[in-house]
């Protein structure tokens, strides 16, 4: 069975049930499959390791290396489901690519989207050459020589970056000559793939960086539209976010200049569902940073802003389904870290945190905790952000993770 435009599907685990299968199946994907199931979709839920958050609520739970092709195959072979949803994006993507549309499969948004993606090399080229988008000057080295030279072309104060990898992990900020060699050993030996190509860009001086959720989804007519969220302000800390909030405030023209930035870059991408277009602002001039074709963690957020989450945007929109971006109230999020390593953690403050007004917990139900993994999120809306800001940032903070035992 493939997936018509006029979306059909029946009784889950059932001959006529619609199967989705999430590659990936942390935070975001737990939400995302949760809005699935609410829709009475067949979720096979797959990830790298034993009880992920989104295997705890799904039809099937799948533990499989995602990097691995064949293993890939094995696994897509034996639960043929319909629509691929990748959530992370170590993901032999080249395999994607080569089944998207066989027997009608959908790869969601589409596999160029995840492939180009994965690769920082690929949605940078896109943006800055095919597309001429404003990004910061960058270089890309395979030695550390070449990392000299790109250095030197871009300037300080510059980034460097593995080209695969996510979460900050392995970036570096240099200031002169003496920091290079630190960066790119940093960059080899945190980058996903152990070693490898790195890219390295010129420091933007923004005055504040944003997520645009832009979502392609069918209209009540049946063609595909492009929608944005109100936007997203957060604050990273090495690279890592650790509190967002909705709406952010932008002047008329910085908005208008990042729409039409997310429109061109999502529609090169193409395909049904969200996307978190990241972008940089001073004034009004935005520069274009990175895109996940999926939700965002810092869209957490709209759990508490939206009417319809990223995450049942993302379903709606995947399924062929209507979606509606409004925003419900102004809202914050505050990450809630391990702080420990342990291999079972116990939560405390759960009452004090929710007896905040406006405050809901996320809790991820990760399986082992680290100092810093992300285990959880606060969310609190409010009047106006800079009340749920304070409150949800309390909230987090009353969470307490020890160890167990
Ligand atoms: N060229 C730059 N100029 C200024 N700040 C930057 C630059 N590149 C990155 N940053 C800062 O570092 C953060 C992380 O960078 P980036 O999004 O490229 O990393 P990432 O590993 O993909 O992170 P994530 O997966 O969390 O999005 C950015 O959100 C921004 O705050
Ligand atoms: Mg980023």
């Amino acid at each position: 069975m493939s997936l018509p435009d006029t979306p059909v599907w029946g009784t889950p685990l059932s001959p006529v049930a619609l199967k989705v299968m999430t590659l990936g199946s942390g935070e975001l994907g737990k939400e995302v499959i949760i809005a699935l199931q609410r829709l009475g979709v067949e979720v096979i839920a797959v990830d790298r390791y034993p009880n992920a958050p989104g295997h705890q609520v799904a039809h099937h739970a799948v533990v499989v290396d995602m990097t691995d092709r064949q293993a890939l195959q094995a696994v897509i072979d034996q639960y043929q489901p319909h629509v691929i949803v990748p959530e992370i994006e170590a993901i032999a993507t080249d395999l994607l690519v080569e089944i998207e549309g066989k027997n009608g499969l959908r790869v969601t948004p589409t596999a160029r989207a995840a492939q180009l993606t994965m690769n920082r090399e690929g949605i940078r080229r896109l943006a800055a050459q095919t597309l001429g988008l404003e990004t910061s000057d960058f270089r890309f080295a395979d030695t550390l020589q070449e990392l000299r030279d790109g250095v030197a072309a871009v300037g300080f104060p510059c980034v460097v970056k593995p080209v695969m990898s996510s979460s900050g992990k392995g970036q570096s900020l240099l200031r002169s000559d003496a920091d290079i060699e630190s960066a790119w050993s940093r960059a080899q030996t945190a980058g996903r793939t152990g070693a490898g190509r790195v890219i390295v860009e010129g420091w933007i001086d923004f005055e504040y960086e944003i997520t645009l959720l832009t979502v392609r989804a069918r209209n009540p007519d049946g063609d595909v539209q492009t929608y944005f969220c109100e936007p997203i302000g957060h604050r990273q800390v090495d690279g890592d976010y650790v509190e967002s909030w909705q709406p952010q405030p932008m002047n008329p023209k910085a908005l208008e200049r990042a729409r039409e930035i997310a429109l061109a870059v999502t529609s090169n991408l193409g395909g049904l569902g969200i996307f978190g277009v990241e972008l940089f602002v001073k004034g009004d001039q935005v520069w274009f940073s990175e895109v996940s074709p999926r939700p965002h963690d810092t869209g957490l957020v709209t759990l508490a802003a939206q009417v319809q989450s990223e995450f049942e945007l993302h379903a709606r929109a995947l399924l062929g389904l209507p979606v509606d971006v409004t925003l419900r109230s102004p809202a914050a999020s505050s990450v809630i870290y391990g702080g420990v390593d342990a291999d079972a953690v116990v939560f405390e403050g759960m009452a004090q945190a929710l007896a905040i007004p406006g405050t809901d917990l996320r809790l991820f139900g990760k399986p082992q905790s680290f100092v810093k993994r992300r285990l959880g999120v606060a969310v609190a809306a409010a009047a106006d952000v800079q009340i749920a800001r304070e409150n949800a940032l309390e909230a987090s903070s009353n969470i307490y993770v020890r160890a167990a035992g």
